[in-house]
């Protein structure tokens, strides 16, 4: 390959390690954060570099990380047995091709952009460059060790610093960038002499100062963004930091949340202008809510589109539907797949609409059950209605033509047509087709017997 088509930089992520502290048995990174998995934010990461390719280096968990991330595009590198960090980055070089390798970790998963960026340049003539951080507890972190003049000379792992090197407070965070060529003769070159017996990454450092080349380094802004994942508390930390930073991101273009504390984000929100969500939201996947909407407390939207204007009232459960302006749903409603509202449509407490489409201007206002049903304009569906949809075996469709009024408490029996303008009477049960503008009810007729007696209690002797 000629080295114009080369591409500058390609990416190894090491996640092979077995994250015993997470006392869980799936593998470490694929823990989510905000709803995807670890590992699925640092692959992000990379790929908004733009690199010629991206490895991940995956061992422990066996198929299962390949398996469920098989969607993203990497190469997937197995490590077995996982010999140190050094040995890691070793099975994946073959599979290099650019000039410059980007290491990151996949239980690291929060590095910013500009961070990465910085890195990039703060690489001098093609050289290594570190990322690293001053932390006032070093504990456990492998040590930036520098000369009288500054210069970056090696890194030494805690476990095997001495007592003055335990008292550097650079760290190293274990994110570099290395020249390929140089680093495929540094890593056939690490020895496993060290406390742990593994194949150091980090000793390509004193390598790489040994012959004289200029080791760069660059900071972080924020200390979450090189915190690492190690325990569920760890987990948890993080979870809160990320939520903390997306809510304080929408806030900044204009979106009023009652208590950033308490919403959680675990996807993309998209929102216009005056839009306002009260505490405990749980938004996931795919959401876009129009100018002016209100999101009531304790509600849980999932992939949903809704429109300006359309205030949702608390404890309402939404996915994978759309709704239109100006609506007013819930409390309490439950809106399934598949369904669309059209605007200006009224859908109550303990109503629950699945796969269905339900026309503009009407209203579905108490304790009913919709599914599978087409319900045209300006039709109102009375309190405790069901849409028997499901004989058993077979799902089957119902159709509700504009301005049908449906009295309470009645069963329509799929697959059923309420015409047009058409009225049910309370308590019916519809097998047959109604016709439009008529009244159609399918009762018991009420009677009174004339004079009969409630029984005696017998007398016990
Ligand atoms: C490493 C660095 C240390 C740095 C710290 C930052 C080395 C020798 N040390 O130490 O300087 O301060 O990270 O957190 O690199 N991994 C594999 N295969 C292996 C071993 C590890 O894929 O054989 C992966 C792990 O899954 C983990 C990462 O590499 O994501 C770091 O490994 P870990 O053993 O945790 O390194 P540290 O001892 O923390
Ligand atoms: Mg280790």
């Amino acid at each position: 390959m000629n080295s114009a088509a080369r591409a500058s930089l390609d990416v190894v992520i090491l996640a092979a390690g077995k994250g015993t502290r997470m006392h869980s048995s799936l593998p470490k990174v694929l823990h989510r954060l905000a709803g995807l998995s670890l590992l699925e934010h640092v692959i992000r990461s990379a790929q908004a570099l733009n690199p010629g390719s991206i490895h991940v280096v995956y061992g422990h968990g066996g198929e299962l990380v390949p398996e469920q991330l098989q969607h993203l595009n990497v190469q997937w590198v197995k490590q077995e047995p996982q010999l140190g960090t050094g040995h890691a980055v070793q099975q994946a070089m073959p599979g290099i091709t650019a000039q410059t390798l980007l290491i990151l970790y996949g239980d690291v998963p929060l590095t910013r952009l500009e961070t990465l960026r910085a890195l990039v340049q703060a690489a001098v003539n093609g050289g290594m460059a570190l990322l690293t951080a001053e932390l006032a507890d070093p504990d456990g972190y492998g040590r930036i060790v520098r000369d009288a003049a500054g210069r970056v000379t090696r890194i030494v792992e805690h476990k095997d610093a001495s007592e003055t090197e335990r008292a550097i407070r650079e760290i190293n965070t274990g994110i570099l960038l290395a020249p390929v060529a140089r680093l495929q003769q540094w890593l056939a070159a690490l020895g496993n002499n060290n406390v742990q017996g593994e194949y150091y990454l980090t000793d390509v450092i004193g390598m790489a100062a040994r012959e004289g080349q200029v080791i760069g380094t660059a900071r972080p802004q924020a200390e979450w963004e090189i915190m690492g994942v190690n325990s569920k508390a760890q987990l948890a930390e993080l979870e809160r930091i990320h939520q903390r930073n997306q809510a304080q991101a929408l806030m900044e273009q204009g979106v009023t949340l009652m208590d950033p504390a308490r919403f959680d984000l675990r996807g993309t929100l998209t929102c216009g202008q005056d839009v306002m969500i009260d505490v405990n939201a749980v938004i996931e996947g795919d959401v876009t809510l129009g100018n002016r909407v209100q999101i009531g407390p304790n509600n849980v939207l999932r992939n949903c589109k809704i429109d300006a204007d359309t205030f949702v009232q608390p404890n309402c459960v939404i996915e994978n539907a759309e709704i239109g302006a100006d609506c007013r749903i819930g409390p309490f409603a439950r809106i399934r797949p598949e369904t669309r509202i059209a605007e200006r449509a009224h859908i109550g407490n303990f109503v629950e609409i699945k796969k269905s489409v339900i026309g503009v201007g009407s209203k579905v206002n108490h304790l009913t059950y919709v599914g599978d049903s087409t319900v045209g304009k300006d039709v109102n569906i009375g309190a405790g209605t069901i849409t028997a949809n499901y004989d058993g075996a077979n799902k089957h469709h119902t159709r509700i033509e504009d301005k049908a009024s449906i009295g309470s408490n009645c069963v329509l029996v799929a697959p059923v047509t309420i015409g047009a303008g058409a009225t049910i009477g309370a308590g019916s049960v519809i097998s047959r087709d109604a016709p439009a503008g008529e009244l159609t009810l399918s009762r018991v007729k009420q009677t009174t017997v004339p004079g009969w007696k409630r029984p005696i209690k017998k007398k016990e002797f």
